[in-house]
């Protein structure tokens, strides 16, 4: 099955990290730093010999990384305009490993397992009436001895927030909606819902489709966050310290496994 997203060209994000050349850069190196660690975890166990998934590729922003890491690599992306897009990635780097369907994880073959599967920034943005399947699908998916990377949007409030986020005059407003109003956002045009996790209720959403949580972080330190962020090595300060990591960073990391 084939899903517009409703980001289209990534603007409502794009704009929400502009607003300061340096937070940007920062941006990208926080993200760097935990695709850093992964590639360190992955490498231990063999990654040139696995095969990987990554679920919700986007415009394929990762795939050539990820092209370069494993054996081999699946890509599903549902909305057709930006499965295309990752198709130009994939010719324009000659990733000759990788193999592009336009799929939502629901629709992943009951059959098809993965040593690796990288769910980059896609559960915020699944309704909550489906988020039970998704996580089905993804652990049914992850083979034993499997492990799951999923980034995604983090509470810093000590529960689930959700978000109507959208643009006015090229700047990115984010409005608290009720959970309740949730999923009725998939069907405003213009508009972005986002679902902040708290660490507690990803860990026990995943826990209830059998994976356990490993290695967590936090990234992505808030704007409001500054001069944090522009400290070396911000992110691995507040994530020594879990009274910071509950306060801080936009987005979440976690190594999942079965348990
Ligand atoms: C913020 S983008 C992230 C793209 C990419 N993973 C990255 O990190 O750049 C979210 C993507 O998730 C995709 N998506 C949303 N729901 C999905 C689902 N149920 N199955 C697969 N992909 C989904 C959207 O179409 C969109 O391309």
């Amino acid at each position: 099955m084939t899903r517009k997203y409703s980001d289209q060209g990534d603007q409502i994000t794009a704009a929400m990290i502009r607003a300061s050349k340096r937070y940007e850069a920062y941006w990208d190196r926080s993200e760097q730093a935990v695709l850093a660690r992964f590639e360190r975890h992955v490498g231990a166990m063999g990654a040139d010999a696995l095969h990987c998934l990554d679920a919700g590729c986007g415009d394929g922003r990762l795939l050539p990384t990820l092209s370069r890491l494993f054996a081999r690599v699946s890509a599903i992306e549902p909305d057709l305009e930006r499965c295309a897009a990752a198709q130009r990635c994939v010719d324009h780097h000659d990733l000759a490993n990788v193999d592009l369907r336009a799929l939502t994880i629901e629709d992943l073959p009951d059959a098809e397992r993965y040593d690796i599967i990288v769910c980059s920034h896609v559960v915020q943005h699944v309704p909550l009436r489906s988020l039970d399947t998704v996580l089905a699908c993804l652990s049914r998916a992850l083979s034993p001895g499997g492990v799951m990377l999923v980034m995604t949007c983090h509470s810093t409030d000590g529960t689930d927030r959700f978000v109507r986020s959208f643009l006015r005059d090229g700047k990115t407003i984010e409005e608290d909606v009720a959970q309740a109003q949730f999923d009725a956002l998939f069907d405003e045009e213009g508009v972005l819902p986002i679902h902040f996790f708290t660490r507690d209720s990803l860990q026990c959403l995943a826990k209830s489709h059998g994976l356990g949580f490993g290695q967590f972080g936090v990234f992505h330190l808030e704007k409001s966050a500054y001069p944090l962020w522009l400290v070396p090595n911000a992110d691995r300060l507040v994530n020594c310290v879990p009274a910071l990591q509950r306060k801080h960073g936009r987005d979440l990391w976690v190594f999942t496994t079965h348990e």
